[in-house]
């Protein structure tokens, strides 16, 4: 059994989409959501699919070791940021060496880096006028969007196509492959 933490900070559709996928999936166990986000739509989805949710504040996460004490408790075989706003503090990258993931919406090294998510990035590129842009699942180091890339993928963009048109491309994007990649990488598929 394999056991994935998920880290969110907002609507959390992306969590949703990966639990129901690995739902059935007797080798893979959710073991819970942890979010910096009291009041975050992706709590009342964790809720309505019966998943452990944990909110931890700013203080806990940088300046103590409860997020680290409660990940241990789990022994996460991944940590999958979906979603997930704030940089993952030093201790928690030194004690889960290549096992923290993330998803970032465009295809980096562009677009990427502090102030870069949600709409920003989406609006970026319709303000440069790209005719591509896509996802990209890469591992977690100390610095914003900058880890070894595990996966991209491209989506292509046209001239009436708007920020919003944008978004819906690549969420289509990330619920197609970001679970995929998670089981390739868990080696349960
Ligand atoms: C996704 O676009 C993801 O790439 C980015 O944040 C967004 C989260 O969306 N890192 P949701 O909360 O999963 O709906």
């Amino acid at each position: 059994m394999k056991n994935i933490v998920l880290f969110a900070s907002g609507s959390g559709s992306n969590v949703e989409n990966i639990v129901r996928y690995f739902q059935d999936n007797s080798k893979i166990n959710i073991s819970a959501v942890l979010s910096n986000k009291k009041d975050a739509k992706v709590l009342d989805r964790c809720n309505n699919l019966k998943i452990n949710a944990l909110y931890f504040n700013r203080n806990a996460f940088y300046a103590t070791e409860c997020v680290l004490d409660i990940l241990k408790t789990f022994d996460p075989d991944l940590i999958v940021l979906a979603g997930f706003l704030w940089k993952i503090p030093e201790n928690l990258i030194a004690a889960f060496p290549d096992k923290i993931v993330n998803i970032h919406p465009a295809l980096l090294p562009k677009y990427g880096g502090k102030g870069m998510y949600g709409n920003n990035v989406h609006e970026a590129v319709r303000a440069n006028n790209e005719t591509e842009t896509g996802i990209t699942i890469h591992y977690v180091n100390e610095n914003y969007d900058e880890g070894a890339v595990i996966r991209q993928v491209k989506t292509s963009v046209s001239a009436d196509d708007t920020p919003e048109s944008i978004a819906r491309k690549v969420h289509e994007l990330e619920y197609e492959y970001f679970p995929k990649v998670i089981a390739q990488l868990l080696e349960v598929e």
